[in-house]
């Protein structure tokens, strides 16, 4: 199964830290497809998707700070949408931790899909708000 998730220009919020920690998230949903490609180990999988969940929160943290310092109107909306992402994968690491499911392809479609709604859908609704107070 070929793996054709990279970032695009059409995914560009026009702030280069926000596109930066984007193509990084997609570098990591990659890097988990190519380990299962692979058959790396249960700890090299495990420790990939570790390292894609705190890289989240600290991505998303980065919008959040910006959200506050500008008073952004979709705030409270977008956090949840955040919030709801981090539950879920947390759900599913703890699942992972105790053997209940595997890393498997469906999992990487979950976050790729996720991902490409949320910039399509979500992050794009900030980019007038990101660049009228002078992010680039
Ligand atoms: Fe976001
Ligand atoms: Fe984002």
């Amino acid at each position: 199964m070929p793996f054709d998730f990279k970032w695009k220009e059409e995914y560009s919020m026009h702030v280069q830290e926000i596109d930066q920690q984007h193509k990084k998230m997609i570098g990591m949903i990659s890097d988990l497809f190519d380990s299962i490609n692979k058959k790396d180990t249960k700890e090299k999988l495990g420790g990939i998707l570790d390292e894609l969940i705190k890289y989240a929160g600290y991505h998303f943290a980065t919008e959040e700070k910006y959200f506050v310092l500008f008073n952004y109107e979709n705030t409270e909306e977008h956090i949840n949408e955040h919030h709801k992402f981090t539950a879920k994968v947390l759900d599913l690491q703890k699942k992972y931790l105790n053997h209940e499911i595997e890393i498997s392809f469906e999992l990487i479609d979950f976050l790729e899909d996720w991902l490409l709604y949320h910039l399509l859908e979500s992050d794009k609704k900030y980019i007038k708000c990101f660049t009228e107070h002078g992010l680039k």
